[in-house]
């Protein structure tokens, strides 16, 4: 776990936000971009580099089309383009969970070559040991449980968590097991609303919710969903704070207009020998 103090620049740590449990709900986005996690940083307490990027700005299906060198590439950007949120930045399916070796090794290369705060990884009682074993290794890890966008082809689609009691007594089970592995935060997606409330009063760790409970300690969304980007349909769960896809259609065809009529460009766009001395 890192140091209490905050990190060089002033960035909120991992062990900051451990603190924050049953305080201020700790707000969290996905970022990808420098652009992007420059307009988010002074908002927001994490930035988190999705896996979700696979699909949201690599029109891959599921987030089973996320490399590493991808993660390590949008991780590198949203670092230069942020100095206050802790950064996290996603393990993608394929780099930990067929051993703990495999799994500090992929930690390590994506905080030695993004120098980003923290990874997050998917699953509960099962990749426990990969959590120790990152923690062990000094570098902080946030848990994922519930909805796993990573294992939607194994389980035949995106399939809301805690509707029965034996999936909610696997979900205490998971929760427990990403706590005692190290964690120092939990990402609960896609779950029943009462058993995500319970999930969050249970842990000594801070909870953040999607598609889960107000009782959670914090709030993530997809921000390309939030900001209204997102090209195909918004879940349930989404609350829209701008509709972007409209603006970005409109300007690109008020463009295409001025272009095909010759309004584009127009004289003060242009360099010209009597205004634009050497
Ligand atoms: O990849 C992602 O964007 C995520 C969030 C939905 C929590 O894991």
């Amino acid at each position: 776990m890192a140091s209490d103090a905050p990190a060089a620049g002033g960035r909120i740590t991992p062990a900051g936000l451990l603190r924050r449990k049953g305080g201020v709900p700790i707000v969290c986005l996905t970022a990808y971009t420098y652009p992007i996690a420059r307009l988010l940083d002074p908002h927001v307490d994490l930035l988190l580099v999705g896996d979700s990027v696979a699909m949201v700005l690599h029109g891959h299906e599921t987030t089973l089309g996320a490399t590493m060198d991808m993660m390590v590439a949008h991780g590198q950007a949203v670092m230069r383009g942020s100095s206050n949120a802790c950064v996290v930045v996603d393990m993608p399916a394929g780099s930990y969970e067929d051993s703990v070796e495999n799994a500090v090794a992929s930690a390590r290369r994506i905080v030695d070559e993004t120098g980003c705060d923290a990874v997050k990884l998917e699953g509960g009682v099962t990749m426990a040991p990969q959590i120790a074993a990152i923690v062990a290794a000094g570098i902080p890890v946030m848990g994922h449980i519930g909805l796993l966008p990573q294992s939607v082809e194994k389980e035949g689609g995106y399939k809301i968590k805690g509707r029965s009691d034996e999936n909610i007594v696997q979900l205490h089970a998971d929760a427990r097991a990403v706590e005692a592995a190290g964690a120092f935060s939990v990402v609960i997606e896609g779950t029943m609303e009462p058993v995500a409330a319970a999930l969050s009063a249970m842990l000594a760790i801070p909870t953040i919710g999607i598609g889960a409970s107000p009782k959670c300690d914090g709030q993530i969304l997809v921000i390309d969903d939030a900001i209204g980007l997102t090209v195909d349909r918004v879940p349930k769960f989404v609350k829209q704070y701008a509709h972007l896809r409209d603006i970005v259609a409109d300007a690109a065809a008020a463009y295409a207009n001025d272009v095909r009529s010759g309004a584009f460009p127009a004289p003060e766009h242009l360099f010209t020998p009597d205004k634009d001395k050497a």
